[in-house]
């Protein structure tokens, strides 16, 4: 009997690509908000990789379903290998910064709702005594900057949780990584990044990434594994000079 991994948000198009690397060696529950994107995932999954995979609706904001949800998923599969958080929200800042309600769903998509739906997950991993976390945070949450800091606020916030959850963990054996995608030529980033820059990566490559760290019980990736030193150089940016540029 296969084992069965988890997809949040498994229609963005990070967890589309990561699914298929998964469906080769687990079964899948895709959840997620956009139902018939779901089915049309699934099947074409179950067709080409010859596994089973199942859907279950998901709305991020609707934070008082989620316990439900994963007592729903752990009920239907006989062992859960582990769950990986894909959902995310990137809002226009200057348009954030105007209205609040654009900021709080940012705040809320990026990093209330992982929180609210990390946390029954990883009670029931230390139940079993088994099972891993990846979860896609950002490098945009590595240091706040004018262009983004509302969505970077909510990754960094995300990160600094990861880091604790990833220190609950490992005495139960349930292991935590985080993911920190640089560019990703996504649905997302449309208009935003040029798809040909050397700096921006495909899904495909960011999955490659996402499964190789899994599979190495890595705690914190980079994708592209560039972009571990570009965050570096950033971070060492004195604070005053760092307010000094247009970043
Ligand atoms: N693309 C990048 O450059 C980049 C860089 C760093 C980090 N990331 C992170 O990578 C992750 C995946 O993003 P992506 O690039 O693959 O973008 P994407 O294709 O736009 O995926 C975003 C996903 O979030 C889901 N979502 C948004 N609001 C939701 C809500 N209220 N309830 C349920 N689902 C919701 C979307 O569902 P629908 O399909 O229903 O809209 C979609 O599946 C996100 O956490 C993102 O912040 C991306």
């Amino acid at each position: 009997m296969p084992e069965a991994v988890i997809i949040i948000g498994a229609t963005s198009d990070i967890a589309r690509a990561t699914a298929m690397e998964l469906s080769q060696e687990y079964d899948l529950i895709l959840v997620g908000r956009n139902e018939v994107e779901l089915e049309a995932i699934a099947n074409d999954l179950a067709i080409r990789f010859d596994c089973n995979v199942t859907t279950r609706p998901f709305n991020a904001r609707d934070l008082s379903t989620h316990q439900d949800l994963i007592s729903d998923c752990f009920e239907q599969a006989e062992l859960i290998a582990g769950a990986i958080v894909c959902h995310g929200f990137l809002p226009e800042q200057t348009q954030a910064q105007r209205e609040w309600d654009l900021a709080h769903k940012t705040l809320e998509v990026n990093f209330t709702s992982c929180v609210s739906i990390l946390e029954p997950l990883m009670a029931r991993f230390e139940e079993q005594q088994y099972g891993f976390l990846a979860v896609i945070s950002s490098v945009a949450g590595d240091r706040g900057r004018q262009s983004n800091y509302i969505y970077g606020a909510a990754k960094g916030g995300l990160t600094t949780y990861l880091q604790g959850l990833r220190n609950r963990g490992f005495k139960s054996g349930v292991h935590v990584m985080t993911v920190k995608p640089g560019f990703v030529s996504t649905a997302m980033t449309v208009g935003i990044v040029d798809p040909k820059s050397p700096l921006v990566a495909t899904p495909g490559q960011v999955a490659r990434d996402i499964y190789r760290g899994i599979r190495k019980r890595k705690n914190v990736i980079y994708s592209r594994w560039f972009w571990r030193y570009i965050m570096l150089i950033i971070r060492a940016i004195p604070e005053w000079i760092f307010k000094r540029l247009g970043l």
